[in-house]
């Protein structure tokens, strides 16, 4: 099995069972992005403590790789404090524009050969962008003393 088909398998068995689907009851923040080109959606919820991760849940509705993705997402960042999440979603887009694998990222690392295919990029990167206005949504909360709504 090459590289490239086994990379396939991890997206497609991540799309066909996302990991952390589903609301969360007491989300410290929700947070909404979508993809005005396709129209796909997602919802993201994270209950944060002490500034880290503790809880993510998420609904998404779109392509496989964003569904994929999100998933990938999800399972990467659970326990990470907000600065570590933050920090992975940047090596995300890093690998994405550099067609480079990097193996922080996990699963979340067979997404690579989007690379190459700059329509799909907008699919892979909705879920990390939205967490990165989760997290920025917090940070901003934080500043004003209060909880955040997305
Ligand atoms: Fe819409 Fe992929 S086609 S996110």
């Amino acid at each position: 099995m090459s590289l490239e088909d086994l990379y396939q398998d991890v997206i497609l068995e991540h799309y066909r069972s996302p990991r952390h689907k589903g609301r969360l009851a007491r989300p410290t923040v929700s947070q909404r992005g979508d993809n005005p080109l396709c129209g796909d959606e997602l919802e993201l919820d994270l209950a944060v403590e002490d500034g880290r991760i503790r809880q993510v849940g998420f609904e998404a509705r779109g392509c496989s790789i964003s569904v994929a993705s999100a998933s990938m997402m999800a399972s990467l960042v659970l326990g990470r404090t907000l600065g570590e999440a933050e920090g992975l979603v940047a090596r995300f887009k890093a690998m994405l524009r550099e067609g480079r694998e990097d193996p922080e990222l996990g699963d979340a690392q067979a997404l690579v050969g989007v690379h190459r295919f700059p329509v799909r990029v907008k699919c892979a990167t909705l879920a990390w962008t939205t967490l990165e206005a989760a997290t920025a949504a917090l940070e901003e909360a934080a500043g004003r003393g209060g909880p955040a709504e997305g």
